[in-house]
């Protein structure tokens, strides 16, 4: 996500926003700027790439500017280039804006903006934001972006400055944080503290709905309803290192944490109620082309393919297309068959990942049409491929996937309602797992309050030097996912399986020293996965159930019972996941592996 920084104060503002900037670097980024209201202007300076070209453009200035704001800007709309990096202005260049946060209704915004004039010069949502600000600047700039925003739909943090209000700087907040520092004879905004916390301590955290007018010695907070409000003034005691991690020990942690918000974020402006579809207009396919898709390919690597894995089960399902899943290292070398009509859905968190990128050019060398499902904005999968969907799952630390696999799996449970509801699906079904899926982040929410549980079922595992994950049909995903997050991060050997496969072969393995976590939710194959539990009860194995709450059977076989809260099976993986996704990382932690950056892991597996 972006990171925001404000200054206003006796000193000047440059070096405290390239320190703020530096600080806010954690947050993963593609671009950055700043602006400045030098004597004849508000000055910008931004460019794409990481902080060093930011400096390399200003450092030889003589910067005398006491205001600024600056911004790392991980992109959503728009590629990652110097145009669409924040700093964003309108026409006069005498307003500039910075902003976190996605305007759902900029595309409406603007096409009213342009039939009244205005030239626009970048892709971005931000940019309608500045228009709109200048269009109703009248010389109070509080005003003008409080009726700008009362026309905005969607998350913002924003910071604003114009030359024509020198004395103030005018912060807003609406689904993504912004905190105001409160210094002495000085005053400065920021998207977090990590920016602020080298010049004070003593903070105030703006709630949704609420502006803040910020002058050198003072500030305000108000609504967008302009009731006043006051300030609730707190003291931070974290050090930077915990505030980077959002107070969690780890990126991993923090990241699994996030997955109610990035969860809302991969199905914001997505869920169509009035036709009981998804909307997915980055696919770029025309409804015919949608209608007349005869043949799905998905191909990945690792967590990426895992998710596409589910992708086959639920199109196939739902949308009764047929679909394979292939491993893009394989898929790229084995002269795949690609005839017309088929689809290839290319998978990949970084967008960068080679047999990912290699086995999507091959596919189309031979004519297929590709998607990509990516998180990075602007990456060489996302940029090669004929449309796609973002996730929005923000920057991934952790090198081992959590938060974008549970948004790719959210894209995918998205692109098989709007492929099913062109086929043989009823708008009845469409609009109940379209609540399904709207219900998804409250009921992540109430299986990470498991965390605890789930840390004292580490304790008593992760000694243990094998482990098998089972599970069938869409717990089938889940269940390698699983594995591949215990062995990545705790280097414990674990393997996923179909559950019914055990027997053919793995069940030799079964003794008390072989825990199987097996995924027996209360579905339509619940009573074949008790069965596959009792083979294993019967060699003395140990279970560790993830079980669907209120079940009061499977406590009978299994030694240990986690609950998932009741929900269409539709949604299941999404929040099954959650609790292997915690008992991995507690294991891990007891075994003292660094969790954030596994030995021999990378991020994003650039080479062969
Ligand atoms: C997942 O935890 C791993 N880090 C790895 O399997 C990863 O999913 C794989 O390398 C694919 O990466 P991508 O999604 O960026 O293409």
């Amino acid at each position: 996500m972006c990171g925001i920084v404000g200054y206003i104060g006796p000193r000047k503002a440059y070096p405290i926003l390239m320190e703020g900037l530096k600080r806010l670097e954690y947050r993963g980024y593609d671009s950055t700027g700043i602006a400045l209201l030098e004597r004849d202007g508000v000055v910008v300076c931004k460019s794409a790439g990481k902080l060093p070209a930011l400096i390399s453009c200003t450092e030889a200035e003589d910067y005398q500017a006491n205001v600024g704001i600056g911004h790392t800007r991980w992109a959503t709309h728009g590629e990652p280039n110097d145009a669409n990096a924040h700093p964003h202005t309108g026409m006069t260049g005498r307003i500039a804006v910075v902003h976190n946060g996605i305007i759902e209704n900029y595309s409406a915004l603007r096409e009213v903006l342009k039939r009244q004039g205005r030239i626009f010069k970048t892709e971005t949502d931000t940019e309608v934001l500045a228009h709109l600000i200048e269009e109703y600047h009248n010389g109070n700039l509080l005003q003008a972006v409080r009726r700008a925003l009362s026309q905005v739909e969607g998350t913002y943090g924003i910071a604003v400055l114009s030359s024509d209000n020198p004395d103030v700087i005018v912060a807003a907040r609406q689904g993504s944080p912004i905190v105001i520092g409160c210094g002495d004879g000085e005053n400065l905004v920021a998207s977090d503290v990590a920016a602020l916390l080298r010049y004070t301590n003593r903070v105030v955290y703006l709630e949704d709905g609420e502006l803040a007018e910020v002058t050198a010695d003072s500030f305000s907070i108000s609504t967008l309803e302009e009731v006043e409000v006051t300030p609730h003034l707190e003291e931070i005691s974290w050090n930077l290192d915990m505030i980077e991690k959002g107070g969690f020990d780890h990126f991993m942690l923090k990241e699994i944490f996030e997955q109610p918000e990035t969860l809302k974020n991969a199905m914001r402006g997505r869920l169509n109620f009035e036709e009981a579809t998804a909307r997915l207009n980055g696919l770029n396919l025309q409804y015919d082309e949608l209608h007349h898709i005869k043949r799905i390919i998905i191909t990945a690597c690792g967590t990426s393919w895992h998710a596409g894995l589910l992708g086959e089960y639920l199109i196939e399902e739902y949308a009764r297309i047929p679909v394979e899943i292939e491993y893009a290292s394989e898929f790229r070398y084995r002269s795949p068959i690609i005839d017309p009509g088929t689809i290839v859905f290319v998978i990949s968190q970084s967008g960068e990942t080679a047999d990912t990128l290699a086995a999507m050019r091959e596919a189309r060398r031979k004519g297929a049409t590709c998607l990509g499902i990516c998180n990075v904005v602007g990456s060489t999968i996302a940029r090669e491929s004929d449309g796609g969907v973002y996730i929005h799952a923000g920057p991934e630390i952790g090198v081992a996937s959590t938060k974008a696999f549970t948004s790719q799996m959210m894209v995918l449970s998205l692109i098989t309602i709007l492929l099913a509801r062109m086929r043989s699906m009823s708008f009845d079904e469409g609009e109940k797992l379209l609540r399904a899926i709207s219900e998804v982040p409250d009921r992540v929410k109430d299986v990470l309050e498991l965390n605890d549980r789930i840390k004292e079922l580490a304790e008593k595992y992760y000694n243990m030097n094998n482990f098998l994950y089972l599970g069938r049909g869409v717990n089938f995903p889940i269940a390698l996912e699983g594995a591949l997050k215990l062995k990545e991060i705790s280097y414990i050997h674990a393997e996923g399986y179909p559950a019914a496969e055990m027997k053919h072969g793995p069940i030799a393995l079964i003794d008390d020293n072989m825990p199987v976590v097996v995924m027996a939710p209360q579905d339509s194959v619940y009573n074949k996965i008790l069965s596959n539990m009792e083979e294993i009860k019967a060699r003395r194995g140990r279970i560790v159930a993830v079980a669907t709450k209120g079940d009061k059977k499977i406590a009978e076989i299994a030694d240990d019972v986690i609950y998932l809260p009741r929900v269409n099976s539709f949604v299941l993986p999404l929040i099954g996941i959650i609790p292997l996704q915690l008992l991995a990382y507690h294991i891990a932690e007891l075994r003292n592996c660094d969790v954030d950056q596994p030995r021999n892991l990378a991020k994003s597996v650039t080479v062969e």
